[in-house]
């Protein structure tokens, strides 16, 4: 009988690539005992499930994996429900405004945090940067105070933890589930006071927002702001740290970005179709459905595994390969790219903040290769990725010559 790989096992969280293969080219329908979840990992099949178009896969089981720590978010609502609260939520988001109002501040964020290593010639990118530029970008979007940058920090990082607890550690369990009130207790007195006292920043345009006569609740709002920190903060983070990992591994492909700096938006689109940051992703059937390898039936939870998908030789030529002028990319600006790679989902959920993580890396990546004209890895540092739920390298540490 086929070995089904165990997605829990160290040798799966070292390199997951070659189980994927054998899931999607042997098993590509396979029940996982440890996660109570069908696995799927085709192209055709993740996609269909993002899709959706027969009403089949719904999001009912975040309220288990999401509602302990962010409460009732949009990534739980369907049908009309989530249409509303799309339309609430998606305008700021757009080209737009998020040019206008917000690009401003991803600047400004970028350059403070690399202000504060560009004169010492080495950095770890991924604790140095990565894992600060989102995050502080979110809470200054949101107008909250920059003594709070910290506090969101540790929040963010219980809460990916708790996310990515597949293995149902007791004490990740409890830290995460506790910063819901932490999150409660900080955020609804602000939303109150800002009700007020409404400006220009995101907290104020969400306070304002109403379609058909709703508009959202202070408990709305909080929930949609803590996913924000994980949904925004984690994904980006780990988005960053992977493209430089990606161009740092090809030199040649790096000096042709450095030179062409266009080409950083076909860079971000190849490092999310060959490492994306978000790995997996959970459904619920609603009713029995096929798929390559058999029948779900309805009630259960599958697990769309968006890493796979990326790498299917079926839609992609040379899958395994990381090349920023591959032809099977659709666009050369990576946004109506919804088509080229599953790193965002597709269809309802389709993820809001993807041109707001296009900015962010963009910019970031534009700043960081000024700032560091002959950046490489430290010397003999191989990188390594870690994370199965969500993935990216533990650490970057790159060297370079300091500015004058
Ligand atoms: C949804 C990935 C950045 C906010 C999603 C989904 C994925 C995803 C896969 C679909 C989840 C599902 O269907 O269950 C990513 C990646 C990012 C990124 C790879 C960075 C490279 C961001 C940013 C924000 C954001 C910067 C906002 C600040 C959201 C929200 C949803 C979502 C609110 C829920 C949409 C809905 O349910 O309608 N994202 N995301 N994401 N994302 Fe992102």
């Amino acid at each position: 009988t086929q070995q089904i790989p165990d997605i829990l096992s160290p040798a799966f969280a070292r390199d997951p690539y070659p189980a994927y293969r054998t899931m999607r080219e042997d098993v590509p329908l396979v029940w996982h005992e440890a996660t109570q979840s069908y696995l799927i990992s085709r192209y055709e099949d993740v996609e269909r499930a993002f899709k959706d178009r027969d009403a089949v896969f719904t999001t009912d089981n975040y309220d288990w994996q999401i509602e302990p720590v962010h409460g009732r978010t949009i990534l739980q609502l369907s049908g009309r429900e989530h249409a509303v609260r799309r339309a609430l939520v998606a305008p700021a988001f757009r080209g737009a405004e998020l040019q206008r109002k917000f690009l401003p501040v991803i600047e400004r964020n970028a350059r403070e945090l690399i202000d504060g290593f560009r004169h010492t010639g080495s950095v770890d990118l991924v604790d140095g940067f990565a894992t600060r530029f989102p995050v502080n970008v979110i809470a200054d979007m949101l107008g909250l105070d920059k003594s709070d940058h910290p506090r969101f920090h540790r929040w963010y990082t219980a809460v990916i933890a708790f996310l990515g607890n597949l293995s149902g550690d007791q004490e990740v369990a409890a830290a995460g589930e506790r910063t819901r009130t932490e999150f409660a207790e900080y955020m609804i007195p602000i939303i109150h006071a800002r009700r007020d006292r409404l400006g220009d920043d995101l907290l104020s345009t969400l306070c304002r927002a109403e379609v058909d006569g709703v508009r959202m609740s202070d408990e709305d709002i909080k929930a949609f702001c803590s996913l924000l920190l994980a949904a925004g903060g984690e994904t980006t983070d780990k988005a960053i740290a992977s493209i430089f990992a990606n161009l740092l591994r090809h030199p040649d492909q790096l000096a042709a970005v450095r030179a062409d700096r266009s080409l950083i938006a076909r860079a971000f689109a190849e490092t999310l179709r060959y490492t994306p940051p978000v790995h997996m992703i959970m459904r619920q059937t609603a009713k029995e459905v096929e798929v390559s390898g058999g029948t779900i039936p309805a009630g259960a939870t599958v697990t769309c595994l968006i890493g796979a998908a990326n790498r299917d030789a079926d839609r992609y030529r040379d899958p395994d390969t990381f090349d920023i002028f591959r032809d099977d990319l659709t666009t050369t600006t990576a946004f109506s790219a919804a088509a080229d790679h599953l790193a965002f989902a597709l269809g309802r959920h389709f993820c809001v903040g993807a041109l707001l993580a296009k900015a962010e890396v963009e910019t970031g990546v534009d700043q960081l290769l000024d700032a560091m004209p002959d950046v490489r890895l430290a010397d003999g540092f191989d990188p390594v990725e870690e994370g199965v739920f969500t993935r990216g390298p533990k650490s970057l540490p790159v060297v370079f010559t300091p500015a004058a």
